[in-house]
């Protein structure tokens, strides 16, 4: 009974450290994880960062990767496998007739200076042997940095002749030197280097770096044939964004990049036509609407002259200005070509315009001042926003700004300003707030509606904000 109660003891503890050990390989899997993970997302972050960009660049390492691994691996089991076989094979040759020589040396009696033999290895062999009067072997050299010949022709000779040699595979570069002891003498080889080494194979490795340069050359020049048509895709549709026509465009390329130009074409001719479509509606409703006006003032001509007759003609008259705007509005400045503006001369005559009408003003502009806009639609944008200032203030600032990007004209006053929460409300059109109403020479409420129109069609907008002068300040930014 005690005994089974030790065991089930035993046993109890036994599974509680198993237990325990398995609840910390487990947090140490967890842990494990969570570190390959964050590397992993580094490797990947870093990744990012140094690829490059462009489809171009992208496109060409595609192709030159694979190349430069695919010949590495090549060229590497070429170098291990071919190379070191053909270098034994020429090292076993040369060894083997040295063998022989020794053989035949000590086989047979020999001459003072054994010409025979030094004979039949020049003539038969092409090896130039010496027997030096020394009996010891010098020092041996400085190994070669690459010395797989010196390996490979040291290991034939200890196998093939076994005997005290030394060797120089550095010296003179096209010939090796190999000396062997022998009981009295030593006996000298010289042995071109090409009939122990395989020093063709650098020819392999030639051809191939120069097949690759061939290859990576058509694929640049073709590659970037493909990737234009993208590039002017996408410049056209930048240019449609901006407002500006993008000439000579057609569809070219690649089917799919056909397909994605021909798309944006018809998608183009789409939105000019809707826009050409509200445009004529529009007029045409003001001009209907006008004629109907026309036919009021002849009849009102008819009754004669009277106060309320006065009152009414005026109402007449005003509603034929706005409509007269309003026409001006919907006709936009369609048809005007985009075209390189000094803008900072546009500001200048803005400036001047306002100075003549007797405000102050001052006029700033920083960076290059030509941009590609169409002018007199920009300048009658701008000329909207000057003119508001020039009512509603004394003091009217402009400043341009150009950088590589964006065109930023701001203009400010030291007028009442628009209420923040005002500030989007005024861009619509024949909006106009109260203190505006009362005054006389209160416009029509279309000047905020129309710069903003200018503005976005050039692929850029307008924002109201408030002026370090006290008054508002209208930023336009259109991208260059
Ligand atoms: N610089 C400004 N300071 C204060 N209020 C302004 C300023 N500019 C515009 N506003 C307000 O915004 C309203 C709309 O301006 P918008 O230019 O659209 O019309 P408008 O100037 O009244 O008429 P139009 O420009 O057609 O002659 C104005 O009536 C005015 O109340
Ligand atoms: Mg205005």
């Amino acid at each position: 009974m005690t005994g089974f109660d030790a065991g089930a003891g035993r046993l109890r503890t036994a599974a509680g450290h198993l237990a325990a050990a398995a609840s910390a390989t487990a947090a140490a899997a967890v842990q494990t994880a969570r570190v390959l993970s964050h590397w992993w997302d580094r490797v990947t972050r870093w990744l990012k960062s140094v690829m490059p960009k462009g489809l171009y660049a992208r496109s060409l390492l595609i192709i030159i990767v694979p190349m430069v691994v695919l010949q590495s691996v090549v060229a590497f089991l070429f170098m291990d496998r071919q190379w070191n076989l053909v270098t034994r094979y020429l090292s076993s040759a040369v060894t083997q007739d040295i063998a022989t020589l020794i053989d035949v040396y000590r086989t047979y009696p020999q001459g003072a200076d054994r010409t025979q033999l030094r004979r039949i290895a020049q003539d038969r062999l092409g090896l130039v042997v010496d027997f030096l009067p020394e009996t010891q072997l010098p020092p041996p050299g400085p190994k070669p940095f690459f010395s797989q010949l010196d390996q490979t022709l040291s290991e034939e000779i200890r196998k093939q002749i076994g005997l005290p040699f030394w060797i120089d595979t550095v010296g003179r570069s096209s010939i090796v030197e190999i000396r062997i002891k022998l009981a009295d003498t030593v006996m000298r080889v010289f042995a071109r280097r090409a009939d122990v080494y395989d020093s063709n194979s650098w020819m392999f490795l030639i051809w191939m770096v120069v097949t690759s340069v061939v290859l990576l050359t058509v694929a640049i020049l073709f590659l970037r044939n493909q990737i234009r048509p993208i590039v002017r895709l996408a410049d056209a549709a930048e240019a449609f964004g901006k407002g500006r026509e993008a000439l000579n465009f057609r569809p070219r390329g690649a089917t799919e990049v056909r397909r994605a130009a021909a798309a944006f074409l018809e998608m183009k001719a789409r939105i000019e036509r809707s826009i050409e479509q509200r445009t004529t509606m529009l007029a045409g409703v003001s001009h209907d609407l006008r004629t109907v006006l026309t036919r009021f003032k002849l009849e009102l001509a008819l009754l004669g002259d009277g106060p309320e007759v006065d009152a009414i003609k005026r109402d007449i008259d005003e509603m034929a200005g706005m409509l007269e705007a309003y026409l001006a509005f919907a006709r936009g400045d369609t048809g005007e070509q985009s075209a390189p503006t000094d803008i900072a001369a546009l500001l200048e005559e803005l400036k001047l315009d306002t100075e003549r009408h007797g405000h102050r003003a001052s006029v700033a502009f920083h960076g290059q001042p030509e941009v590609t806009v169409r002018p007199a639609a920009f300048k009658r944008c701008l000329a909207n926003l000057v003119s508001n200032a020039a009512r509603f203030a004394n003091t009217v600032a402009i400043t341009g700004h150009r950088d590589h990007r964006w065109l930023t004209v701001t203009v400010d006053d030291d007028g009442p300003g628009i209420p923040q929460q005002m500030r989007e409300d005024v861009f619509k059109p024949f909006l106009r707030l109260d203190d505006a109403r009362n005054q006389d020479e209160g416009g029509t409420g279309l000047g905020l509606a129309i710069a903003r129109d200018i503005a976005r069609s050039h692929g850029g907008d307008i924002t109201l904000g408030d002026s370090p002068l006290g008054g508002l300040r209208a930023t336009v930014r259109v991208p260059v």
